[in-house]
C-alpha cells in the first residue's frame, strides 16, 4: 500500500497558486490540502471560500479541505459549492460534532475530524463509525513551518486501534511538521494521509520531495 500525499499550499506562493496547483497535478501527490483559518479557532487568518473556488479551477485532483474555523456549519455549503471533495472540521470547535458530521456526507462530501495535539483519541470512540478521515493534528494548528510533536505515534497507534476495532472506514491523516525523517514512522505507527507544507514547497525540487513521501513503503 501506498501513502496518501496532500501537499499544503498554505506553504506555497499565494501570488503563484496557479503555478503550485499546477506542480501537484503534475506531480504524484493525492489530494491538495487547503487550511482555512479564522482568527477566531486559531490565531491566524489563511484563506476563504473564493480562494477554494480559484485552486478548483486548476486543480485535477481533490480538494481536503482543513477548517480551522468555529461554527462551520455555517461555511461547510458554500465550501462544497467551491469544490471541496473532503472537508474536516475541528472538535474542538463543534458542540454538535455528530451533526456537522451528518451535514458534511448529505452534501457528498468526505467527513472528517480533525483534532488538536491536546484532545484525546478516546473523544472520537461515538464518532469515528461515521468518520471517512480523522486528522491527527501533529503541530498546534494555525502555522505552517512548525516543529512535528512527537507524541503524535502514540497517538496514530491508538487511533489506529480504535478504527480496526470499531470497523470504522476513516483514514488517518497527520497535518504538522511531516517531512521524511518522521514520515516512515507514523506510516509503520499506522498512517494513511501524509499532509506536508513546508516540507515540500520550501524544497528547490517540490515534485521529487512528494515522489519520495509517496514512494514510502506501507508494510500493512
Ligand atoms: C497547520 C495546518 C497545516 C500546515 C502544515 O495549521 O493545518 O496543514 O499547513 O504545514 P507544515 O507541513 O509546514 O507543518
Ligand atoms: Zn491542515
Amino acid at each position: 500500500m501506498t501513502p496518501t500525499i496532500a501537499p499544503s499550499i498554505l506553504a506555497g506562493d499565494f501570488a503563484n497558486l496557479q503555478k503550485e496547483i499546477e506542480m501537484i497535478n503534475n506531480s504524484s501527490a493525492d489530494w491538495v490540502h487547503v487550511d482555512v483559518m479564522d482568527g477566531v479557532f486559531v490565531p491566524n487568518i489563511s484563506l476563504g471560500i473564493p480562494v477554494v473556488e480559484a485552486v478548483k479551477r486548476h486543480a485535477k485532483k481533490p480538494l481536503d479541505v482543513h477548517l480551522m474555523i468555529v461554527q462551520p456549519e455555517k461555511y461547510v455549503e458554500a465550501f462544497h459549492k467551491a469544490g471541496a471533495e473532503i472537508i474536516s472540521v475541528h472538535i474542538e470547535a463543534c458542540s454538535h460534532l455528530h451533526r456537522n458530521i451528518q451535514q458534511i456526507k448529505a452534501l457528498g462530501c468526505k467527513a472528517g475530524v480533525a483534532v488538536n495535539p491536546h484532545t484525546p483519541v478516546a473523544s472520537l470512540s461515538e464518532i469515528i463509525q461515521d468518520l471517512d478521515l480523522v486528522c491527527i493534528m501533529s503541530v498546534n494548528p494555525g502555522f505552517g513551518g512548525q516543529k512535528f510533536i512527537e507524541r503524535t505515534y502514540h497517538k496514530v497507534k491508538e487511533l489506529k486501534q480504535m478504527i480496526r476495532e470499531s470497523g470504522s472506514k476513516a483514514l488517518i491523516e497527520i497535518d504538522g511538521g511531516v517531512n521524511l525523517t518522521n514520515a516512515p514512522a507514523l506510516l509503520e505507527a499506522g498512517a494513511d494521509v501524509l499532509v506536508a507544507g513546508n516540507f515540500v514547497f520550501a524544497s528547490p525540487n517540490p515534485k521529487e520531495v512528494i515522489e519520495r513521501l509517496k514512494s514510502l513503503a506501507v508494510a500493512r
